[in-house]
């Protein structure tokens, strides 16, 4: 396990079991279509590759990167674009693959951005949920683990943009935010 970690919460194996899932969810709901699924950096990037490449449905990817944090942990509240997706997503089946939920603004953003260039369908993938931090009123679609008021790192996600390429998710000392 990394030093600075506490505790690991979610194992390689287990991601790959619910990694599984959502792809056969993801399957059976884009039957017979041809969606474009967007992954949102840098957060959902290993997520995404795992994801994709479980399905069996044909479809296209692209990447949008999204920053609604400085240094800290906690949003503030104003996704930013910071590189826009390649796509015309006008008429198309999006598939959103996000990290976390945590205030929604990021969802919120993205589903309004998106529907509103035209895409004819949204649909959003999380690997993670916390309900409990709402701000907005917004769900993704499929949520592959919920969890409590944790900040985690691995698998793509960073504290300060560290620990990104673990291939588990465990939550940091407290002493490493404190510092
Ligand atoms: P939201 O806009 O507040 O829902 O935040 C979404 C983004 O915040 C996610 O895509 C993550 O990049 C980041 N985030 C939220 N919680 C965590 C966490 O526990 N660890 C790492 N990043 C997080
Ligand atoms: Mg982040």
């Amino acid at each position: 396990m990394n030093k600075d970690l506490q505790s690991i919460v979610i194992t390689e194996d287990e991601i790959r079991e619910k990694v599984k899932a959502a792809a056969a969810w993801l399957d059976e709901r884009y039957k017979g279509k041809n969606p474009l699924a967007v992954s949102v950096l840098k957060g959902s990037v290993m997520f995404f590759c795992d994801l994709v490449r479980a399905m069996e449905t044909p479809l296209q990817i692209d990447f949008m990167t999204v920053s609604s944090y400085g240094k800290g942990s906690v949003s503030s509240g104003v996704p930013k674009i910071v590189m826009d997706l390649a796509a015309n997503v006008s008429g198309r089946d999006v598939l959103l693959v996000e990290d976390i939920v945590d205030s929604g603004h990021t969802l919120v953003r993205m589903r309004d951005l998106l529907l509103g260039r035209g895409a004819a369908s949204f649909t959003a993938v999380t690997l993670f949920d916390k309900p409990c931090r709402r701000q907005v009123d917004v769900k993704a679609d499929y949520s592959c683990f919920e969890i409590g008021d944790e900040f985690i790192v691995g698998y793509g996600l960073d504290y300060a943009q560290q620990y990104r390429t673990l291939p588990y998710v465990g939550i940091l000392k407290r002493e490493i935010y404190e510092k």
